[in-house]
């Protein structure tokens, strides 16, 4: 037993002792003993600073501190100081007002630093406030808003919020800039994440991970561990499995296991889990865990894999290929050979790491003979019905209960904690908890997908795309994961946004004993957008002919067949895109000019490139459905499944469904994604959301709406004034009332209802990849001007123009924030990260932009209204980084010459390829 010493601390006012072991994490007393849990842990090695607190005014990560180096001192966190503190408050404001926090998990411990920067420095300018903040990763809003924030607090306040609220406010609605309506606890401290909602009597579950790519191992005398180890309830292994030892999104491909059976196939794959007292688990030796390892030779490249005689990770799958997609139309041979000019290249891209800044947690417990998993998530039903496969259990015997969720991105629509927590509280009886480290996160859930991909283009002289021949292939790692899904979405969005009549795009996934590749903010899109758009700058170039102007001329618009041969009719957007570029473009282009005129070793250069992307599932039934009721006393509820992960879905769902209703949607109560008592609205991914889910909202608003006019007997036109205990109706200066009390209520205690379910239409793919794939997509262009030192290779950014056609901005503040929070993240992929499994598994050594790294960025909300969407919106979430990286590679082959096939473009890239 470890010697413990009595501490007191002065913690938001209230002076506190406790008994603490030496060396104990002040982040563990924080959170754990003193119930702290504003005070988030995203690494426990000093990387994030999502812990920062402060000590006698100073902040510090807590994580990296004793508590012992507290001892008599005053710690203040975000959820004391916005009681307490004025400047607290106003900066909570002000936070709220510039959406400044969208996850939230990262926003404690960018609030406390602010707080000491203001405290000493009332109006500080963005250098203070950027080195300030250093300490703190965020990776949803690309900063930029919370410096926004920050700034602002030493701005007379009228100017501020008419900075920030713009002219689009109108009510409450559809269009309205209005803060997040989930915000406040967010900017608060009162967020509750995955491992922020465990009972006290919780056990706690750690998972045993295998430290090789590729391995044979067996167990030793796991009773006599238990045994050895007071405290250790259970050791659980793939026999402790009820169900199917066996999970994965797409049920079709479903083939990783919960444990690893004899084999594993990529290192940080799960062979057990460890149950027991917490403090227990904690300080267990897991070196010691009985299990003998036998290295086996790994494949860790699609090379390597497909090679002859390469061992098969999976017997039924052949040269360890998963699957593949094929689009293809008119005569791409016959193209090529038309082209005056042919531009070919190959790429490569690795993996990368979602990096959220909230590792997986959450927990489990029985609930009789069902089973209720509390823990963040992208996916509720998807959830569930994966898990009544692994539990043995009807779906019904599962419930879902979200927390909130500090970044997803994609990687938190698989299962990750929740077969573990699971599993040992439907064993033990008993409540389990888990949340993942930092580096287990890292090396067990899923990557964006490595790729290799070859293209030749070719071209007439008149700047018109002739041919377009496309092959990719995917590292897809050791399970499907979303695998499939990249296969097929690829090959039809390869071509970018352009027409080309003779086109043929081909792509693979394919095994590796590599951790799993999943969905990661675009499905592959992002990868095949380097290849399309740095080689079309190339085509331009040889034809001579403007960048922007090429893309122009081969834009799609209206009525022009895309590659799976789908005509729109209405609300494509990206020739409206390129407009609203052009001036930004022509400016960038004639100040670079002028600046390398006089500058040596720094190069300016103004790269351009354009995305599209298709919202929703690909070909394939993707329904959302929305529930909502008035009570007697008035209050309108709003059960909205879609999981809001920080992109803004309770507040754009919200706004769509006041909308229709006609009510302001602050007045809504949103009860969330619970598979109890919300119905599907499908998972939060392929930027389908706001369209699908939207859809429904509105629909269900409409109906809702419907309802009460006919009990009124009022027409459309009537005004909803929804009163304590009545309806009123207004219309044509006639005031009704409806009596609430006087309508029985249903067993929810609703006493109007309506619940609608939209899909969107879509056509399956034939052979070639023709067909209907997508009911809409989005349109985006992206503008960047940078500089880099020809010398170093080191790339400095200067500014990014964003253009999006986002349909209808249900919400500009939000719209903003995406495009922001995507950049950023274009940023990361084209510049500094990648994932390199056994070398890049903490957050310094796999580096994400930070404060320093992100240049300001000029959003261009482009409307051009969709045939399909809630009052004509389109989906924006993955869109928003397809553009960045081939942007930020055309500039700097514009500022040096430089090509880069091989990403990131790290200085030591970047320089070799100028010496090139
Ligand atoms: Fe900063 Fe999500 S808002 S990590």
């Amino acid at each position: 037993m470890s010697s413990t010493t009595t501490l007191a601390i002065s913690l938001n006012g209230a002076e506190i002792s406790f008994e603490a072991a030496p060396g104990a994490r002040l982040s563990e007393v924080l959170r754990e003993r003193l119930g702290a849990r504003d005070v988030k842990v995203g690494c426990n090695a000093g990387d994030c600073g999502a812990c920062t607190v402060l000590i006698d005014g100073e902040p510090v990560c807590a994580c990296m501190t004793s508590a012992a180096r507290a001892d008599g001192a005053t710690v203040e966190t975000l959820a004391g100081l916005v009681k307490t503190d004025a400047l607290a408050a106003r900066l909570k404001e002000a936070f709220l007002r510039h959406g400044a926090a969208q996850c939230g998990i990262c926003t404690p411990g960018v609030m406390v630093s602010a707080v000491a920067l203001l405290r000493r420095t009332p109006s500080p300018g963005e250098r203070e406030v950027k080195d300030a903040l250093a300490g703190v990763l965020c990776r949803c809003t690309g900063y930029r808003m919370i410096i926004d924030a920050v700034l602002s607090l030493g701005t007379p306040v009228s100017e501020a919020s008419a900075a920030v609220n713009g002219p689009a406010v109108n009510g409450q609605g559809v269009g309205a800039a209005i803060p997040r309506l989930d915000g406040a606890p967010k900017v608060s401290g009162t967020e509750r994440f995955g491992d922020d909602v465990a009972p006290p009597d919780a056990l706690v579950v750690r998972v045993v991970r295998s430290p090789h790519h590729h391995a044979r191992f067996v167990f030793g005398d796991l009773d006599a561990y238990v045994d050895a180890n007071p405290g250790v309830a259970e050791v659980l292994i793939a026999k402790d499995v009820p169900g199917v030892n066996r999970f994965g999104v797409i049920p079709d491909f479903a083939d990783q296991p919960v444990f690893a059976e004899s084999v594993t196939r990529f290192r940080g794959e799960a062979i057990a889990a460890v149950v027991g007292e917490p403090g227990v688990i904690e300080g267990l030796d897991f070196e010691a865990f009985p299990v003998t390892w036998t290295a086996l030779p790994p494949l860790l490249t699609t090379e390597e894999a497909e090679a002859d005689g390469a061992v098969l990770l999976h017997q039924n799958r052949g040269k360890n290929l998963l699957c593949s997609g094929l689009v293809q139309c008119g005569d791409v041979n016959a193209g090529l050979a038309a082209a005056d000019v042919v531009v070919e290249g190959e790429f490569e891209t690795g993996f990368i790491e979602h990096a959220y800044i909230e590792p997986e947690a959450g927990f489990a417990r029985r609930v009789g003979d069902r089973i209720e998993i509390h823990a963040c998530t992208q996916a509720p039903f998807l959830d569930r019905d994966g898990m009544a496969e692994v539990m043995g259990l009807p779906p019904e015997s599962v419930r879902i209960v979200p927390t909130a969720v500090g970044g997803g991105f994609g990687s938190k629509l698989d299962l990750s904690v929740q077969p573990y927590v699971a599993l040992a509280a439907w064993k033990l009886n008993r409540p389990v908890r888990i949340a993942y480290t930092r580096t287990e996160s890292m090396q067990s859930t899923t990557k964006r997908h490595p790729s290799r991909i070859s293209l030749r283009v070719g071209a007439t002289k008149d700047g018109r795309v002739v041919g377009f021949d496309f092959d990719g292939v995917f590292n897809t790692g050791a399970y499907a994961s979303w695998g499939p899904t990249v296969a097929v979405r690829v090959p039809v969005h390869a071509s970018g946004p352009y027409h080309i009549g003779n086109y043929r795009a081909r792509s693979r996934g394919v095994h590796t004993h590599c951790a799993p590749a999943g969905a990661f903010r675009g499905f592959g899109v992002p990868q095949s957008a380097i290849a399309q758009e740095t080689l079309f700058d190339e085509l331009a170039d040889a034809l001579d002919l403007d960048r922007l102007e090429f893309r122009r001329r081969n834009a799609l618009d209206n009525g022009v067949p895309t590659v799976t041969g789908q005509v729109f009719e209405k609300g494509v957007g990206i020739g409206a895109c390129l407009d609203a570029i052009t001036p930004h473009w022509r400016r960038a282009r004639r100040e670079a000019a002028e600046w390398n005129a006089s500058n040596g070793t720094m190069r300016r250069g103004v790269g351009v490139a354009s995305g599209w992307y298709g919202c929703g599932n690909t070909s394939l039934p993707n329904p959302s459905t929305i529930k909502a009721g008035v009570r007697a006393d008035g209050s309108v509820v709003l059960h909205q499944g879609a999981m809001d992960v920080g992109q803004g879905a309770n507040t754009v769902i919200s706004q769509i469904f006041a909308e229709a209703l006609g009510v302001a949607a602050g007045k809504i109560e949103i009860v969330g994604g619970d598979t109890d008592v919300t119905p599907d609205a499908g998972k939060t991914s392929a930027s389908r959301q706001t369209f699908v889910t939207g859809n429904a909202a509105r629909l269900t608003g409409e109906a809702l709406r419907a309802e009460i006019l006919r009990l009124g007997n009022c027409s459309q036109n009537a005004e909803l004034v929804f009163e304590t205990g009545a309806i009123r109706l207004i219309e044509g200066g006639e005031h009704r009332r409806v009596d609430l009390a006087a309508r029985a209520p249903d067993a929810e205690g609703y006493v109007f209802r309506a619940e609608e379910t939209y899909d969107p239409p879509t056509k399956p793919l034939d052979d070639n990849g023709q067909g209907v794939p997508y009911a809409q997509f989005g349109y985006a262009v992206h503008l960047v001007e940078l500089e880099v030192d020809v010398a170093l290779g080191v790339v400095k950014l200067i500014k990014f123009t964003a253009a999006h056609d986002v349909g209808r901005a249900i919400n500009p503040i939000l719209v903003e924030g995406q495009v922001q929070g995507g950049i950023a993240q274009g940023v990361g992929l084209a510049l500094m990260e990648e994932f390199i499994p056994g070398r890049t598994e903490n957050l310094h050594d796999y580096l994400i932009p930070t404060f320093g790294d992100i240049p300001p960025i000029e959003t261009l909300i482009v409307e051009v209204e969709d045939a399909h969407g809630p009052y004509g919106a389109k989906g924006l979430g993955e869109h928003v980084l397809i553009p960045t990286a081939p942007a930020i590679l055309n500039a700097i082959r514009d500022a040096t010459g430089a090509r880069i096939r091989k990403l990131p473009a790290t200085p030591d890239r970047v320089r070799a390829a100028i010496r090139l």
